[in-house]
C-alpha cells in the first residue's frame, strides 16, 4: 500500500509519500514547509496560519509526489492530521485531503496529530516498535504513554499546566530569544554553569510512590515562575541568561528522565521512544540515554526533522490503521481537540 499523508494542524505545510508494511514503514519523499511569519508576532496566528496552508498544500504536496517519483496514480490512500491542532488550520489539510480522495476515488483516513509522534521514531529506527515506553513533548502536549502494541495506549501521566516545550518557548522569551525558543534556549544553555541557579525540580522528590497522584505527572508553570523571578533579582543579566538557561533545562530535563523510567519500570519496558519537538533536545536525549542505560533499557530518538511536526509520521500512524481496514468517509473533519484513538487514560485514578 503506498500513501499520500499530509499535515497542516499548527505552523508547516508537510506532505509525504510511504509505502510498506505498517510495522516496517519506507518513507519515498517529505516536504515541510514551515511557516517563518509567525517569529514576528511571537507565536502562532491561527488566521495567519490558515491561510499559509491554503497557499502551500497544492505545492507541496505536488513536490512530495515528484520527489517520490509517482503521481496520484501510484497513491492508494490519503492520510490527513484532523485534531488535534487549530481547527482553521487543520480544515485546510482535511478539505483538500478529501477533495483529492473523492476526485480519484481514493480511501482517506483521518490521523490523531499525537499518535502520529508516536509512529515517527520508527521511520528512523526499525526497532522503535512496541512494547515500550513513550514521552511525547510537543509545544502543545506532554504525554508519558505505555504502548503495549500499536494502537493500545495507557496514559501514564502528563501535565498538569504547561506543556514541555510551551515551557521552553515562554522562558526562551523571558531570557529575550526569539520564537520558538526551545533550539535558541538549548544553545545558551550550552555555555551556562549548572551550578550557578539550581530551580527546584517539580512533581519530583525522593519519597513519592507509585500511588501517589503526582508520581508521574509533570508541571512546569512553577518552574517557570521561578526562572521570572530569578530575572527580575538578576543585578546582570548579560552575565546570568546562560546560567539561567541552564538551570531552567537541567530542571526540565531531569524531572522528565525521572518520570519516564519511573512509567518504563512500572511496566517493565526495555526500550523508550521520544517524540514531539523538544525531543530534538540534544541535552534531553543524552541524559535519558545515560540513565535508562545504567537500567538496561534503550532509547530511541526521532531525528529533529522527524522530531517536530511533519507528515511521514501521519503517513506511518495511517499505515498502520488502513491495515486495521479503518477508512474515513465524507464526514470526516477537524476538531481541535479529541482523545487519541486507543487511549486509555490511566492517570484519572490519581484525579
Ligand atoms: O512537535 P512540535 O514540532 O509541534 C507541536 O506539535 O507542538 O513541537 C514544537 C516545540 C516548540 O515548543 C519548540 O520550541 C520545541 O518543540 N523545540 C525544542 C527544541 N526544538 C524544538 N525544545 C527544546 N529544545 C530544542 N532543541
Ligand atoms: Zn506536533
Amino acid at each position: 500500500m503506498r500513501v499520500l499523508a499530509l499535515e497542516s494542524s499548527c505552523d508547516e505545510t508537510s506532505a509525504a509519500v510511504l509505502h510498506g508494511p505498517p510495522d516496517a514503514p519506507v518513507l519515498d519523499s517529505l516536504v515541510i514547509l514551515s511557516q517563518d511569519v509567525h517569529r514576528i508576532f511571537g507565536g502562532v496566528v491561527p488566521e495567519i496560519a490558515s491561510r499559509e496552508h491554503l497557499a502551500a498544500i497544492v505545492p507541496v504536496t505536488r513536490q512530495a509526489l515528484r520527489d517520490a517519483g509517482c503521481t496520484l496514480d501510484d497513491i492508494d490512500a490519503i492520510a490527513v492530521t484532523h485534531a488535534p491542532g487549530l481547527v482553521g488550520a487543520l480544515l485546510v489539510g482535511v478539505s483538500y485531503a478529501k477533495a483529492l480522495a473523492a476526485a480519484r476515488d481514493l480511501p482517506v483516513i483521518g490521523v490523531h496529530h499525537m499518535e502520529g509522534h508516536l509512529f515517527a521514531t520508527v521511520l528512523d529506527h526499525p526497532d522503535a516498535t512496541p512494547p515500550f515506553t513513550a514521552l511525547l513533548v510537543s509545544g502543545g502536549h506532554t504525554m508519558l504513554i505505555d504502548v503495549a502494541a500499536w494502537g493500545t495506549y495507557r496514559l501514564l501521566g502528563a501535565t498538569r499546566d504547561d506543556a514541555a516545550g510551551e515551557a521552553f518557548d515562554k522562558v526562551a522569551k523571558l531570557l529575550g530569544l526569539p520564537y520558538p525558543g526551545g533550539r535558541h534556549l538549548e544553545a545558551l544553555a550550552a555555555s551556562g554553569d549548572p551550578d550557578w541557579f539550581r530551580f527546584s525540580r517539580p512533581m519530583l522528590h525522593g519519597g513519592q510512590q507509585p500511588t501517589d497522584p503526582d508520581y508521574l505527572d509533570v508541571s512546569f508553570s512553577g518552574l517557570k515562575t521561578a526562572v521570572l523571578l530569578a530575572v527580575r533579582a538578576s543585578d546582570d543579566l548579560v552575565r546570568d541568561r546562560p546560567h539561567l538557561a541552564r538551570g531552567f533545562q537541567d530542571a526540565l530535563i531531569e524531572t522528565l528522565v525521572a518520570k519516564t523510567l519511573r512509567g518504563a519500570a512500572l511496566h517493565d519496558r526495555r526500550r523508550i521512544v521520544l517524540g514531539g519537538g523538544v525531543a530534538c533536545n540534544r541535552a534531553l536525549v543524552d541524559a535519558m540515554t545515560t540513565a535508562a542505560a545504567a537500567r538496561g533499557r534503550t532509547v530511541f530518538a526521532p531525528t529533529p526533522r522527524l522530531a517536530t511536526d511533519n507528515a511521514a509520521m501521519i503517513g506511518a500512524a495511517a499505515l498502520f490503521r488502513l491495515s486495521r481496514g479503518e477508512r474515513g468517509d465524507a464526514s470526516l473533519t477537524a476538531h481541535a481537540s479529541s482523545p487519541m484513538p486507543g487511549l486509555v487514560d490511566a492517570t484519572t485514578r490519581h484525579r
